[in-house]
């Protein structure tokens, strides 16, 4: 059996990849539920998307959530300049199957770390952190449950693709990114430092094209979509492929590498709102409460990846 992991997610062609890889190894990743937040689109969508996904890997067995539908204090910011109207775009979905589990997916959350053992799960998040700290502040004692999170966000050496200072999860809401990384549970932070090297090139996109399912057939068309807007943004090869070193960390840790730091999340300026303040170079006397990758070997990733797409129908 798999070890146990919650995926908190806003789909997102990045975060689709990353949940189809997740479903893709059920001997290493036991998904005990996806709960959807909002983000690159509202909840509605992402909630419909984490469903759509789930029926294309055949995994109805995976019970979907809806969590909060706003940041905890902001106003809620999309992203679908990058995502296009649904946030998947780019395949021609079929009528979504799976229902929309009744529970709220913060209480999802909840009960599902205060019935674990100590410290036996772990939470991925590839989207903005509101669900994760609502369950934090609403009951703190289901912290026990968890192993470690790990998470999409934020950057440092790399800026923010948002703001010149924010990366979009963090921006989206600084305040529960605040509450997280003040929480003193383990955390591991796969930032733009690290994605910005895991380009989704015309190449790997051939190679998933090519697996010849249904699968490989969704992931190249969502990336061609994804890429339409990130090469002209970032003059690159391909669209960072974020998400997905989430996943990829938990089923193969070495092919990431990185340090651990004292990481803040910058919630009062206006101008840097969002930031993910990061002291590499040991310039406090703070604690380290992070660590944040800065290497991946890319071609092993996308390997990685596409090996376990093929796996999918
Ligand atoms: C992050 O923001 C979203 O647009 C992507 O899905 C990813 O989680 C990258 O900044
Ligand atoms: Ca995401």
């Amino acid at each position: 059996m798999g070890h146990p992991i919650l995926i908190d997610t806003d789909p997102g062609q990045d975060d689709a990849l990353a949940i189809l890889l997740a479903l893709a190894a059920p001997e290493k990743l036991d998904v005990r539920g996806i709960i959807a937040v909002a983000g690159n689109v509202p909840l509605p969508l992402t909630q419909k998307n984490a469903r759509r996904l789930v029926d294309l890997a055949g995994r109805d067995d995976v019970p979907v959530y809806a969590g909060c539908s706003r940041p905890m204090v902001r106003d809620l910011i999309t992203a679908e300049n990058v995502h296009g109207r649904t946030g998947v775009d780019g395949y021609d979905w079929p009528k979504t199957k799976t229902p929309l589990q009744d529970q709220h997916g913060v209480d999802f959350i909840i009960d599902t770390l205060m019935a674990a053992d100590e410290g036996e799960i772990t939470l991925c998040t590839l989207g903005p952190l509101t669900n994760i700290a609502m369950a934090l502040v609403k009951a703190p004692q289901c912290a026990r449950g968890i192993g470690e999170i790990v998470m999409m966000g934020g950057g440092f050496f790399e800026g923010g693709n948002t703001t010149p200072a924010a990366e979009f999860n963090i921006l989206v809401d600084p305040h529960a990114a605040h509450v997280v990384f003040n929480s003193a549970l383990p955390l591991t932070l796969m930032p733009l430092d690290v994605t910005h090297k895991a380009l989704a090139t015309a190449y790997r996109i051939g190679d998933m094209a090519a697996l010849g399912n249904e699968t490989g057939r969704a992931c190249a068309g969502m990336l061609s979509y994804f890429n339409r807007h990130d090469v002209e943004k970032y003059g690159s090869e391909g669209a960072p492929l974020h998400d997905p070193c989430v996943i990829a960390y938990l089923l193969k840790p070495e092919l990431f590498d990185g340090k651990k730091v004292p990481v803040q999340i910058e919630i009062s300026s206006g101008l840097t709102l969002g930031m993910t303040v990061m002291d590499w170079w040991g310039t406090t006397a703070e604690d380290p409460n992070c660590m944040v990758m800065n290497q991946i070997d890319a071609d092993g990733y996308f390997d990685l990846l596409t090996a376990h797409l093929g796996r999918l129908p």
